[in-house]
């Protein structure tokens, strides 16, 4: 068995997976003190893992009926993310990994979130392309096996999620406002503004800066009665172009493939609009449960099975990495 640890940004998270895949346990601790802020305060998020990870660990081995005498290997996300946040998961890894003598496996965040699909009953297999798009990253991977994938595109500014954020606090709907605007979006019409979509942007690359500052602007020529009058317009207007960029950049990777097959994941596949967009391209598309899009530990877990493990002491000099590693 696997024990596994997530902290690179604002949810503790702890999960035990097997070597087949099965989830034992899958514990998130989300911070829920960055409201106030609008956005993740980076020393807060380190203080809170600190507080919390121990008790995580404990939740986790238990609900999963087990001890560390039974665990195998230590999984971690090594990056990226804020590097406070990960020091906290590394150094408790390294910890709980070194008491025991076990094996290490550093695990980079973004092949968690695309390991998520090769977890439970179900696993989708390699070949895929993946979209992932979460509150830190967007991009497109094609997947060929289990250990790594290749990048085909990504977000030139704004994450998805960021834009989601972003639009949702112009509008006034707090933190994270992914969820806040998409619910507000079911009572807008999606026709009603023209948004910006990026389709000018060859390729695989996104962008949503743009259509971040139109939004902008558009709230300011309609002023603040208006714009709550028309809020729920301007909700469905913005997340039928952030949905869109995204599918049609889908789409494009798909048509290169001989045997096109879709996975979704990042926060922003827990989106309504885009499971709908993506169920409908007639290719097979698998998303996996909303707990596993999100930020968690069992995706970590998941990954490290086809990481090279790190004996003891080896891992003790493991640093952490802020930025994405391209491969
Ligand atoms: O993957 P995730 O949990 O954390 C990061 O690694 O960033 O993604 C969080 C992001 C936030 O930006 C949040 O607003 C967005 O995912 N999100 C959504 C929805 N649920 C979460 N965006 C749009 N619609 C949703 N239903
Ligand atoms: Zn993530």
């Amino acid at each position: 068995m696997i024990l596994a640890l997530e902290t690179s940004c604002d949810d503790t998270c702890a999960a035990v997976v097997t070597r087949a895949g099965r989830i034992r346990s899958n514990i998130i601790s989300s911070q829920g003190v960055h409201s106030r802020f609008g956005g993740v305060v980076p020393e807060w998020a380190s203080r809170h893992h600190l507080e919390q990870v121990n008790a995580i660990v404990d939740e986790a081995l238990a609900t999963a009926e087990t001890s560390l005498d039974e665990i195998e290997l230590i999984a971690v996300t090594q990056g990226p993310g804020l590097v406070g946040a990960l020091l906290i998961g590394v150094a408790t890894a390294k910890g709980l990994a070194a008491a025991r003598r076990l094996p290490l496996a550093a695990v980079d965040h973004l092949q968690g979130h695309v390991a998520a699909n090769y977890l439970g009953d179900e696993p989708f297999e390699p070949p895929f392309i993946c979209l992932l798009a979460s509150g830190g990253h967007t991009l497109l991977a094609r997947v060929t096996d289990h250990a790594g994938y290749e990048q085909l595109g990504q977000t030139l500014d704004d994450a998805a999620g960021e834009a989601f954020d972003k639009g949702a606090r112009l509008l006034g709907l707090g933190y994270p406002g992914g969820p806040a605007l998409s619910k507000l979006a079911t009572e807008g019409d999606p026709g009603a503004f023209k948004f910006p979509v990026a389709s000018r942007l060859a390729g695989l690359d996104f962008s949503f800066a743009g259509l971040k500052t139109a939004l902008l602007y558009k709230v300011r020529d309609l002023g603040p009665e208006e714009t709550t009058r028309r809020a729920a317009d301007l909700a469905a207007s913005y997340e039928h172009a952030i949905v869109e960029a995204l599918i049609t950049r889908s789409e494009r990777a798909l048509a290169a493939e001989s045997e096109p097959r879709l996975a979704i994941g990042g926060g922003v596949a827990a989106n309504r609009l885009l499971r709908e967009r993506a169920l409908g391209l007639g290719v097979p598309v698998h998303v996996p449960a909303r707990e596993l899009c999100t930020d968690n530990a069992a995706m970590i877990g998941s990954a490290a099975r086809w990481v090279e493990p790190r004996p003891y002491p080896d891992y003790l000099a493991l640093d952490v990495y802020a930025t994405r590693r391209t491969r």
